[in-house]
Formats: C-alpha cells, sequence, structure tokens
C-alpha cells in the first residue's frame, strides 16, 4: 500500500472515531515574552534527546515570517502548512526529514490564515492534522516571542507549554507579562513549565526561576514549574554557525547536557488525560476555534 493510500484509510479512521493505534501525541508549546532567548534551539535539540530515547518526535516551525528550524537544520522544506490549508498538499508531503528520524514541518503562513477559510477546508485541514497523532509520540512547537494573538492561541490549545527565558531582567519582565496575558485570558490556567537559559551556572538559574515563580504565585495564583537551567555555551554558538544541531555534533558540551537533563524530567512528569485532550487532533480543533472567534 502506497503512502497516499495509508494516509486516506488513517484519515478515515480517525474521521470515524475508530481508534487504530494510540492517538494521543503530547503538543508541547515552547514559547518565550522576548525575542531570541533560544527557543528554538532549545526546540531542535529537546527534539533530538527524545528521539534518542526512541520517541518519533515532529516540530512545528510556527515563527510566521521566520523560517527559525529549517535554517538550523540546515534543510529546505518544499511546502509548508500553508499548502495544506489550501487543500494544495496533504500532510505527508508537508513534512521533512531532518537528523535522527525526527520530521518537522515549516508553518508558513498557514496557520495564521485559519480564521478565513470554509468548513470544508477546515475539516481537511483538521483531519490532515490529526494524522500527526497516529504518525508521532510528541510534537513540539516552535513559536515566535511576544504577546501576539497567535502565540496566546498556540498556549491556550496546547496541553503543555515551555517558557524560555535569559537572566537578563528584560526577559524575566517579558515572561511575566506573558504568563498574566494568559491568565487574564483563560478560564482554565494551562500548565508552564519554565527553562532558564544563558546561565552562569545553576545557583543563577535558580534564582531567576524563584524571582519569576514567587511573583506568579503571589500576584496570579500560579505555580510554575522548574524544568531546568541551560548554561551559556560556545559550542552551541559554534553548532548554529555551522547548520548543526549542537547535541549531534557536540554530544558531550554543556548545553547538550542540560537540554538531556530537560528531556529526562519531561518523560518523568505524568501528563494528565486532560492535558492531552485529545491529542494533536484536540490541540488543532481548539486552535480552530480561537481562532475562528
Ligand atoms: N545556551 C546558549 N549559549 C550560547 N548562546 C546561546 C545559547 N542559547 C542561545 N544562544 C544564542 O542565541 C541565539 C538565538 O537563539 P534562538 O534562535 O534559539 O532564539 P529564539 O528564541 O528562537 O529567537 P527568536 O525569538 O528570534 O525565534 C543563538 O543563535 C545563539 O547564538
Ligand atoms: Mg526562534
Amino acid at each position: 500500500m502506497d503512502q497516499a493510500n495509508n494516509l486516506r484509510n488513517l484519515i478515515n479512521q480517525v474521521e470515524k472515531g475508530e481508534s487504530v493505534i494510540d492517538l494521543s501525541s503530547r503538543v508541547i508549546t515552547v514559547t518565550s515574552g522576548k525575542g531570541g532567548v533560544g527557543k528554538t534551539n532549545f526546540s531542535l535539540n529537546l527534539a533530538i534527546q527524545f528521539s534518542k530515547l526512541n520517541k518519533k518526535v515532529i516540530i512545528i516551525d510556527a515563527d510566521f515570517g521566520l523560517a527559525n528550524i529549517e535554517v538550523l537544520f540546515g534543510i529546505i522544506p518544499r511546502y509548508s502548512l500553508a499548502d495544506v490549508l489550501k487543500g494544495k498538499r496533504d500532510i505527508e508531503e508537508v513534512l521533512t526529514d531532518g537528523p535522527m528520524g525526527i520530521r518537522f514541518i515549516s508553518g508558513g503562513s498557514g496557520l495564521r490564515e485559519l480564521s478565513n477559510i470554509t468548513e470544508r477546508q477546515m475539516n481537511y485541514f483538521i483531519n490532515n492534522f490529526s494524522y500527526l497523532d497516529a504518525i508521532s509520540d510528541i510534537i513540539i512547537i516552535d513559536t515566535g516571542a511576544g504577546i501576539s494573538k497567535s502565540v496566546i492561541n498556540f498556549i491556550k490549545a496546547s496541553g503543555e507549554t515551555i517558557i524560555v527565558t535569559t537572566p537578563e531582567p528584560t526577559s524575566v519582565t517579558d515572561a511575566y507579562a506573558l504568563i498574566k496575558t494568559i491568565k487574564e485570558e483563560s478560564v482554565k490556567m494551562p500548565d508552564f513549565k519554565i527553562v532558564v537559559n544563558r546561565v552562569d551556572d545553576d545557583e543563577e538559574g535558580l534564582e531567576i526561576f524563584n524571582k519569576i515563580n514567587r511573583a506568579a504565585t503571589r500576584f496570579l495564583g500560579v505555580s510554575l514549574e522548574n524544568l531546568g537551567y541551560i548554561p551559556y555555551d560556545k559550542y552551541l554558538v559554534k553548532a548554529v554557525k555551522n547548520q548543526q544541531p549542537a547535541s549531534l555534533c557536540f554530544p558531550n558540551c554543556e548545553f547538550t547536557k542540560s537540554i538531556e537533563l530537560v528531556c529526562k524530567r519531561l518523560m518523568n512528569i505524568k501528563v494528565s488525560d486532560k492535558q492531552r485532550e485529545s491529542g494533536v487532533r484536540g490541540f488543532v480543533k481548539r486552535l480552530a476555534n480561537m481562532f475562528s472567534n
């Protein structure tokens, strides 16, 4: 049976609600208040660590306009999610192969156009997108920075959100501002995890986490989860220049080791059924609802 047939069959089964396989992927959104804090490098290397643990990972590059993931992988995808939205391609065709069996999807302008499509297009899109549940364990969404409508929608629709910050005061206050905005807009508060990147040492990382967590607990009534700290590492800078993921070209550098730890913590966190809420299908349905409101 060819791939297209395979996909069609799976989509039919998903549509009928027949659960052939474990259909719930873990959808993790990676975001930040301030830009340039290390989200894309974190997402990519986290994906590699998951894949080393035999997890099937798909990265969605949702940073519209800025093609982050593909630049770091040094691979140019042929199509983007916008092509699925327009009904020109199916989801298999927009999946690009990266290293270690990781696959990625370029968002293009796709997800922002969700609000302007017909019901038929929307169904095609949701059913195609849902196929990702069947072929992956974990979906990592690398968003742009800041409190834009689309970033807020991604956070609200996904089960888990990781906020990346650095110790810089502007990055810390912007991370807090992002949590505050989500809190004000949400009926049900999503679960937030914090990673402090570019630290001098663990002490500094803990201090920054405590600062954000104290403010969020005291003023917003939200407690955050500490996922760990990533040191400033010149090997990461080298890897970026070579367009190679640091986890592959420098598997023993400090950066890689700290991402490995974050990955292990994430693996040990029990994901509740509520967080999964029907995996990527649930995610894309919630997203579609938000964009159409
Ligand atoms: N731990 C680190 N050690 C050294 N340099 C780092 C580290 N993390 C990030 N950087 C530097 O910061 C740059 C920006 O990282 P990255 O592109 O991952 O940020 P981003 O948050 O995705 O940015 P944007 O908001 O523009 O999408 C990297 O190219 C690298 O030079
Ligand atoms: Mg980025």
